[in-house]
This record gives structure tokens, sequence and C-alpha cells, in this order.
């Protein structure tokens, strides 16, 4: 069996080295050629957890495949997914011009019936346009090869995006031929070995539905920023609010943790291309939207509290983040909180030294020289005026006490993820500020 996947970032990569995992054939294109040279010799564009070792596994058994000619990559191809980028337009909506290219493409060089799917986030509507363009591309060509269309949104995340990819908790796919569901079925097998349903619905339900997970996600997030900031104003904490709702298995203690906002390449543009879709059918999200003005808000949450502290004076001050990613085990910081935080920092006449785990490469070539970079945890708190935890990575959890006091100006840590204990702040005489608690 030989597919193509058509954009080759983090969900594309990951998918067909999946797919390839199980013996499928697999050519993954892009047209960023530097990224696919960079494949060809083993170079991995983005960091996730387990990628390399899978991809030159399958590279070296001959069934994963990089290319930036989709033509050669069609051929004898049984389906192609589309997994190029859909980043928002001026107005919110998803841009769909890299997504409607392909499809022109394919229709150019389609020589044999193959389902075309769609794994990018896309809108309702988008695989009629899909079909529409490699129709429009055929008659030029005075062929009528047969094709189908279907919608297969991606569930996994950043930082265990192989471990989503080969036990999904469910895939979706949208659908119109029995033909096509019989090959999406074929496709999938190996990964549902172990009970994990596949749900054919139609292609609206599917496009819809992975909108309106990541909305759901993003108002769970929202909503307990938003009860945070009220546990602050009324003297509770929301660590034990948060233990104390999830623990009731109809609320479930996932996605309830408050912090700096959710951030990423999908939930801010999803839940703003939702809102837009629901605005052009004159119906108001209301609230979708307040879950975007909450989170909008809670990414300067943080600086607040710096600048209450410092009673407004932060010329000259020294600050250091831990955690620029826009969460743990990533280098993605698209919509990144620390971007946020770190610009309102240098506005005020403050010094950045950020340390990351993985992710400061991706920062260099966002933020540049306007801040400092630190190879070393420890390193990065000489002489810093406090520290700031802005991505709750692993490492950053049992802090060295005795080092941290003798590296910092002063014993003040502003903690964006709730990820230590009030007490052993206290234990240490440390000046401790967090989300949501006294
Ligand atoms: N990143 C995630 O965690 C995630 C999860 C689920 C769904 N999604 C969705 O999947 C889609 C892809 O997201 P991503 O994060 O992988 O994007 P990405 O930016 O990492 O990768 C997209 C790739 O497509 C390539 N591309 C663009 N136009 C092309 C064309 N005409 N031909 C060939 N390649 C082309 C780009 O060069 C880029 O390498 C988006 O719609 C996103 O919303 C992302």
């Amino acid at each position: 069996m030989k597919i193509s996947i058509v954009g080759t970032g983090y969900v594309g990569l990951v998918s067909g080295t999946c797919f390839a995992e199980t013996g499928i054939t697999v050519t993954c294109v892009d047209l960023d050629k530097k990224k696919i040279d960079g494949l060809n010799n083993g170079i991995i564009p983005i960091y996730e957890p387990g990628l390399e070792n899978m991809v030159n596994k399958n590279v070296s058994k001959k069934r994963l495949f990089f290319t930036t000619e989709i033509k050669e990559s069609l051929k004898d191809c049984e389906a192609v997914f589309i997994a190029v980028g859909t980043p928002p337009d001026e107005d919110g909506s998803a841009d769909l011009k890299y997504v409607l290219s392909v499809a022109k493409e394919i229709g150019r060089y389609i020589n044999n019936y193959m389902v075309i799917v769609t794994k990018s986030t896309v809108p309702i509507g988008t695989a009629k346009k899909v079909k529409a363009e490699i129709k429009k591309e055929l008659e030029k060509r005075n062929l009528n090869i047969p094709f189908d269309v279907a919608s297969n949104p991606e569930f996994l995340k950043e930082g265990d995006a192989i471990n989503d990819f080969l036990k999904p908790d469910r895939i979706v796919v949208g659908i119109e031929s029995d033909r096509a569901k019989k090959l999406l079925k074929k496709l999938y097998k190996s990964f549902l070995l172990n009970g994990h349903p596949i749900l054919f619905m139609d292609v609206p339900s599917a496009e819809l539905t992975k909108y309106t997970a990541n909305s759901m996600l993003a108002t769970k997030i929202s909503f307990m920023n938003d009860i945070a900031n009220l546990c602050e104003i009324v003297g509770a904490d929301i660590n034990n609010v948060r233990r104390g709702i999830g623990s009731d298995s109809r609320i479930g203690n996932k996605f309830i943790y408050a912090g700096v906002g959710y951030g990423g390449s999908c939930f801010p543009k999803d839940v703003k291309a939702l809102i837009k879709t629901a605005d052009e059918n004159s119906y108001s999200l209301r609230i979708l939207k307040s879950v975007e003005d909450v989170n909008d808000d809670q990414k300067f949450v943080l600086f607040s509290k710096i600048k209450k502290h410092f009673n407004g004076n932060l010329k000259g001050k020294k600050f250091t983040i831990w955690g620029l990613a826009f969460k743990p085990n990533t280098d993605d910081m698209r919509e990144a909180p620390s971007i946020v935080i770190i610009n309102e920092l240098l506005n005020a006449g403050a010094k950045v030294v950020a340390y990351d785990p993985v992710a400061i490469n991706e920062a260099k070539r966002k933020l540049g020289d306007k801040i400092e970079y630190s190879e070393d945890q420890y390193e990065s708190l000489i002489d810093t005026d406090a520290l700031l935890v802005v991505t709750e990575w692993s490492e950053f959890r049992v802090l060295k006490f005795k080092l941290l006091e003798k590296l910092m100006n002063e014993k003040l840590i502003f903690d964006g993820r709730n990820i230590y204990e009030k007490e052993e702040m206290k234990e240490n005489n440390f000046t401790y500020y967090s989300i949501g608690r006294k």
C-alpha cells in the first residue's frame, strides 16, 4: 500500500512516520527544500520525543521517503493526505490557500483513483472546495479520473504526538463513499487493534468535530484561569478547587490547570476560526468569544504581578525566564505566552535571560538578540532579580534552593504554572507568586 502526505510539519511528519511504521510505503512532500534535504540526510526539523529514531528506522527500511515533488509522490498512490498549515487570515478565518494549492497540484498530476484526505484543520465546506479544485484541473486535462475526498482531522498533541497517533482515543473520518471508507479502514487498521474506535460520519460533522474539540479544551483552560483570578480576590486556592472538581468523574482532571494562558499553533487559531465560521453564519458563539478574551488577558497576569511587586519600576532589572515553548516537550513557540511576557518586560526597560531545554534555537529565530539566552538552567540565574517559570518542564520541578540563593540578587519567584508548593517557598524564605493562590 502506498500513500503520500503533503506538508511535512508536525502533523505530516508524525503521521507519515507512524503510517510507515505499520508497513505502508509513505512519501512525505514539502515545498521547503531545506527541510526535505535535511530529512534526506537524517536531520529532523522539529523536536518531538521518539521521532528521530522512528524516522531513521523507516527510512532505512525503505518505507519512508521525502521529496519536494508532489507529482512523483502521487504515482500509484491510493491515498493522499493534505497536512499543510491553515494559519489565521487577517479576519481570523482559516487561510485555505495552502490546502487549495495542494488540491490544485493533485488535480494536475492525479492519474489513478485515490482518496484525497484533508488532515489539516479546516472549516466546514473545505472538502467541497478541495473537490472542486481537483475537478477543475481534471477538466483542463480533459480527463475523468474518479476520486473521493474525505476529512480526517488530526488530534495528536505536540510533545506526545507519536503515542497519540499510534494509540488514538478515536479516529474521526468524514466520508462520502463506501470505496473511500473501505480504504481508510484498511489504512488505519493497525491503529485500531486495541479497540480504539474509528468514527465514520458525514464530512461537515468531521470538519466541525476538530474545531469543537480544541475549543472545548480551550474553554476548560480559560474557565479555570477565570476562577483562578477570582480565587486571588476572595482568598481561595485554585489548586484546591481544581482537586475538588477534578475528582468528579463528570468533570475530569485534565485541562483544568490554571496558568498564563493557552498558546501554540492550534488553540488560538482554531478558536478564532470557529468564532468566524459562526459569525459568517449569523450566529454568535458567545462562550467562545469570552474564552478568547480571558486568554488574551491571562497572558498579562504574571507581568502585572511583577510590575506590582517592583512598584512599577522595572527599568534595569534583570529577569530569568525558564520555559519558552508554549508547553513542555516541544520546541514550538507559536503564540507562546512567553513571547507576550518577554515583550512586556522589555518594553518596561528590563533585561531578560531565557533558558529552555529545547526551544532556544526557535526563540533565537523569533526574538533575535532582544534577550540573552542561557544553555544552562542554573547559570541563567546569575545576578537575576527574579525567576519566572513560564513552561512547566519537569526538570524545573525540584529546585536547588541553596544554589538559587547564591546566584540570585533577590529570593523571588513568579510561577506561571503553579508547579511549586507554597510551603517549600516559605521554608526557604523565598517570596513566591503563583496563579490563583494567595
Ligand atoms: N501541530 C499540531 O499539534 C497539530 C495538531 C492537530 C492538527 N494540526 C493541524 O494540522 C495542520 C498542519 O499543522 P502543522 O503544525 O503540522 O504545520 P507546520 O507549519 O508544522 O507544517 C506545515 C508544512 O506544510 C508545508 N507546505 C505548505 N504549503 C505546501 C505545499 N503547497 N506543498 C507542500 N508542502 C507545503 C510547509 O512548508 C510546512 O512544512 C494545521 O491545519 C494544524 O491546525 C496541527
